[in-house]
């Protein structure tokens, strides 16, 4: 048998997941899924598990598909587990993203102050989860999703019992498939050397069938290539950027690096339509609408409007590649070990790996570019702030974390924004 446990199954992505597990069925033969979810997730896991067994019919794949909200039972026997929780929801990330933009400050759900206190809100429950998977299923890979998942990733890593944890986002997969489109070729053809943390990634070789591209795709960015998903704008990068980098940047690097021209853009764009967690509230109203419908069979084409579409892409790579031992290259997040040779070896990096049945192995990269060393250092240090407080629960700490922030970094607003979030999501913050 092969299980797969998804944790946060209600989430209205999970009909990727499911299509990603059919389309591999041939070689990655699983037996049993079990969505699992929260009291407060009731109704929606209801329906995306009715949904999920009209796509497992119409396929007529041997998948035994359940859903439940006791978390321990559904462990019991799982190979892999999928995690893609927010804790507090959309309510909670509105509030990430609206108070500090209310103060002046970039409000977003993984970078600056709001993605802080999504840290802090996830660190107990994914440390708590963690500790179950060690006891139920002590063999059971976790594929962890949930934001931010760099820092999620890197506290699981260095201080829960389980050791199988592997980090994944969508963005490296965007970048790699936006690229082959703009080259025209297919995606396996193309690698791009990573070299980074989660959301603040950068390519820096870009290869097709072993030729040097990257010169090529620096072009194409001057020229307005999109790498961007759903949920962040695009400003473009100037020729001045990319020629001097000489790095391909990720969209999220835009709050770093335009930081006044995407604040402008945000404000307009929070005073015009609301928060993107408000406008992802409506999306999800429509897309529970279809899912409802007891004729739709598919996953909808309108999942592509959320950020983390084709996320079970890499999902289901990956355990295909741990399944099948198959020893092929994939950008995932896990310890460093010295693929980086100027960061630490347990910092948690986003970087290319070789995937086999002992998990993810990554390639060395060499030392970070001097223009981006400073501000990787930072952002990990920072990083480190975050899980620090995260567990702690201590003001201090958290503090620190709030102020060591490129996005944050002034003395009187760090205080402002710290007490202010405290407030606001005290009822997901145990620890402080
Ligand atoms: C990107 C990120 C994900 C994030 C998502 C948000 O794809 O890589 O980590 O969760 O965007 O998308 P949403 O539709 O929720 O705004
Ligand atoms: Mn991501």
């Amino acid at each position: 048998s092969l299980k797969i446990v998804v944790i946060g199954g209600g989430s209205s992505y999970t009909p990727e997941i499911i299509e990603g597990i059919i389309r591999r069925h041939d070689s990655l033969p699983v037996t049993d899924i079990v969505l699992v979810d929260i009291e407060n997730g009731k109704d929606k896991l209801q329906v995306v598990g009715e949904l999920s067994k009209r796509m497992i019919l119409k396929s007529g794949k041997p998948i035994n598909l359940t859903w439940t909200l006791d978390r321990k039972q559904a462990l019991i026997g799982a190979d892999f587990v999928s995690t893609q929780i927010r804790v507090g929801g959309l309510e909670a990330r509105a509030k990430d993203e609206r108070i500090p933009l209310n103060h002046g400050f970039i409000g977003q759900e993984t970078n600056g102050a709001g993605g802080i206190f999504k840290a802090f809100r996830t660190i107990p429950v994914m440390m708590e989860m963690a500790e179950d998977i060690h006891h139920i299923c002590p063999e059971a890979w976790m594929i962890n999703f949930t934001n931010p998942a760099g820092i999620i990733t890197e506290t699981l890593l260095k201080h829960s019992a389980h050791d199988k944890v592997i980090g994944v986002c969508n963005i490296p997969f965007n970048m790699r498939h936006s690229t082959a489109e703009i080259l025209d070729v297919s995606p396996e053809e193309v690698e791009i050397e990573f070299i980074g943390i989660n959301h603040f990634v950068f390519g820096k070789k870009v290869t097709v069938n072993g030729l040097d591209y990257t010169e090529e795709v620096l072009n194409k960015l001057k020229q307005g290539l999109d790498y961007s998903p759903a949920n962040i704008v695009n400003l473009g990068w100037s020729s001045t950027f990319i020629d001097a980098t000489k790095l391909l940047p990720n969209p999220y690097h835009q709050y770093y690096f335009q930081t006044k021209e995407v604040l402008a853009k945000d404000i307009k764009a929070f005073n015009e339509n609301g928060t993107r967690a408000e406008n992802v509230q409506e999306l999800e109203k429509s897309l529970f609408e279809l899912y409802q419908n007891p004729n739709l069979n598919d996953k909808p084409k309108e999942l592509e409007k959320r950020g983390g579409a084709f996320y079970s892409d890499v999902a289901c790579s990956l355990m295909n590649s741990i399944y099948n031992n198959k020893k092929d290259v994939q950008t995932v997040n896990t310890f460093n070990n010295g693929a980086i040779p100027d960061l630490p070896y347990d910092a948690v990096i986003e970087t290319n790996c070789i995937i086999s049945k002992n998990g993810a192995k990554p390639i060395s990269v060499g030392p970070l570019p001097s223009v981006i060393k400073g501000v990787v250092y930072q952002m990990k240090a920072f990083e480190e702030l975050v899980i620090k407080a995260g567990l702690s629960g201590n003001y201090n700490d958290a503090y620190n974390a709030m102020i060591m922030n490129p996005l944050v970094s002034d003395e009187k607003g760090s205080k402002i924004l710290l007490d202010e979030l405290l407030k606001a999501h005290k009822d997901y913050l145990p620890q402080f």
